[in-house]
């Protein structure tokens, strides 16, 4: 991987591209953010783009596409069935995973909607490292249920761990003993874990827990959507893995898998999805619901231009330049932030920087959504917009008590190519800037709260005034500035 060192002796990350098409940003003013915030309900995902500054919602379908992928969508063969941009989608994917099978889907809940149909029955259990809120829905509406079986480790915020998200093989041989083989629906494995800051596993650990999924006859799925970040990790941190290409090692996670999906929102910089196997059992079982939910075979809900993109977006992921931009500004965006005291979790991750809500904000109470209040926080403050996964990404129990989150987090995503340096040194002062004002925040509490995936609609009120003493926090700290 390129090390490109600097004179001075600062280490900053460099970009590996050059921007050639730009979209203009707005930068409206705090009592503008406050109104905003205000009028989608505290709800970041309610939020307007013209309100926004810096989107770090999500790195999903909103990183930049190259000039290579654009180029690619302009001679897209469109056709219901057996287009030629779906060949070239399937090779690539033969090609990168070595897996036989690849069937469409048009995002990567329409994979786990599939799989958990086709595999969960009331009572069974999926073990996986930690869950997504997708993937754990799918399960759960299937009658399964979720085990995360991750190290300790993994749910400890500061730590020095390389791969915070590995399997405790313990835990796993002891889940597998609870429940008998025969009702593990199958095992999960989330490359880049998404939930407790983008946290990778290691290649090691991922053929331990083949060893023993084998010898039960378990089926190994790996949610590769998050996949890019966690090649670098494996590539970076992983001594036994360092001379090995990323194609190898993308190779190697794939051998010691049955299933590969994806959502080509993530993996390969697109919009779309897919499932990958080299089982023609499985391949079969899998295609009686793919024109069911999702569309022929050839496209399975996708449009053949953004099949076009994700085969060049699977080939760019295989460039150590492409995939070590992600994670290399957030490492300078956690370091930063860590250097001004900020909790952040460590080591940093993929997918994006995550803020330690509970020690940021640690005089609220988690029944007040201590990440969705920081949400809003750091949204007045700077015109960022973060997304909560604490509390509020959770969903009640049977008995309409809440399940409170092991972890809460505001994490700010970086869609890759997106940002410049300059934009994530503002957003990290405005952050600053907020942690020194912490005791202002306050918290939340519901208006209106959808059964299912609360956090999507689900619109929340203050406990107090607090933004407007935030907002005027801001008026007399920063003056005229936006
Ligand atoms: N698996 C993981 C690990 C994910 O991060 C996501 C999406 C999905 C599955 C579902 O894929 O959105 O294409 O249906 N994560 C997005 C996020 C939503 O913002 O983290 P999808």
């Amino acid at each position: 991987m390129s090390e490109i060192k600097f004179f001075c002796g600062e280490n900053i990350p460099l970009e590996m591209h050059k921007v050639r098409i730009v979209q203009k940003l707005n930068l409206v003013s705090v009592e503008r953010r406050l109104e905003a915030i205000n009028e989608a309900g505290n709800n970041t995902f309610l939020l307007k783009n013209r309100d926004i500054f810096m989107d770090m919602l999500t790195d999903s379908g909103v990183n930049a596409m190259s000039d290579k992928q654009l180029a690619a969508m302009m001679e897209a063969d469109d056709s219901y069935a057996g287009s030629e941009t779906f060949s070239k989608l399937e090779s690539k994917s033969q090609e990168i995973f070595g897996k036989q099978f690849f069937l469409p889907a048009h995002q990567g809940r329409a994979c786990e909607n599939i799989l958990s149909q086709l595999f969960v029955k009331p009572g069974y259990v999926v073990p996986m490292n930690y869950h997504f809120t997708t993937t754990k829905s799918h399960i759960v509406l299937n009658g399964g249920i979720v085990e995360e079986i991750l190290i300790d480790e993994g749910l400890k915020v500061s730590s020095c761990h390389p791969f915070k998200g590995n399997i405790d093989i313990e835990k796993l041989k002891a889940v597998i003993k609870k429940y008998g083989p025969e009702k593990v629906a199958f095992f999960r494995f989330e490359a880049g874990t998404n939930l407790i800051g983008g946290q990778p596993f290691s290649l090691e650990n991922m053929a331990e827990v083949r060893k023993i999924c084998e010898e039960y006859g378990i089926l190994v799925v790996l949610d590769a959507s998050l996949l890019a970040d966690n090649l670098y990790f494996i590539k970076t941190r992983e001594e036994k893995c360092k001379n090995m290409s990323i194609r190898e090692i993308t190779r190697a996670m794939s051998d010691l898998s049955d299933i590969i999906y994806f959502s080509a929102r993530k993996l390969g910089c697109a919009r779309g999805g897919g499932i990958c196997t080299d089982s023609k059992e499985l391949y079969l079982k899998i295609r009686e619901l793919v024109p069911l939910y999702e569309g022929f075979l050839t496209y399975g809900g996708m449009s053949v231009r953004e099949m076009e993109a994700i085969a060049v977006g699977l080939e760019e992921t295989m460039d150590e330049d492409m995939i070590n931009q992600g994670p290399q500004f957030i490492a300078y965006m956690t370091d930063e932030l860590q250097k001004k005291g900020v909790p952040v979790i460590t080591p940093a991750g993929g997918l994006g920087c995550h803020l330690d809500a509970m020690r940021f904000a640690d005089h609220i109470p988690q029944s007040q959504y201590p990440a969705g209040a920081l949400a809003t926080a750091v949204f007045i403050a700077g015109g960022v917009r973060g997304m909560e996964r604490g509390t509020l990404s959770e969903q009640r129990d049977e008995n309409g008590n809440e399940t409170f989150s092991n972890m809460e987090l505001l994490r700010l995503a970086m869609p890759r190519r997106v940002f410049t340096l300059s934009q994530v040194k503002y957003a990290v002062d405005r952050i600053v800037w907020l942690y020194e004002n912490r005791k202002l925040i306050e918290g939340l509490k519901f208006v209106e709260e959808p059964k299912i995936l609360r956090f999507f609609f689900g619109r929340l009120a203050t406990v107090s005034d607090w933004q407007t003493k935030l907002a005027a926090r801001f008026r007399e700290d920063f003056g005229d500035s936006l």
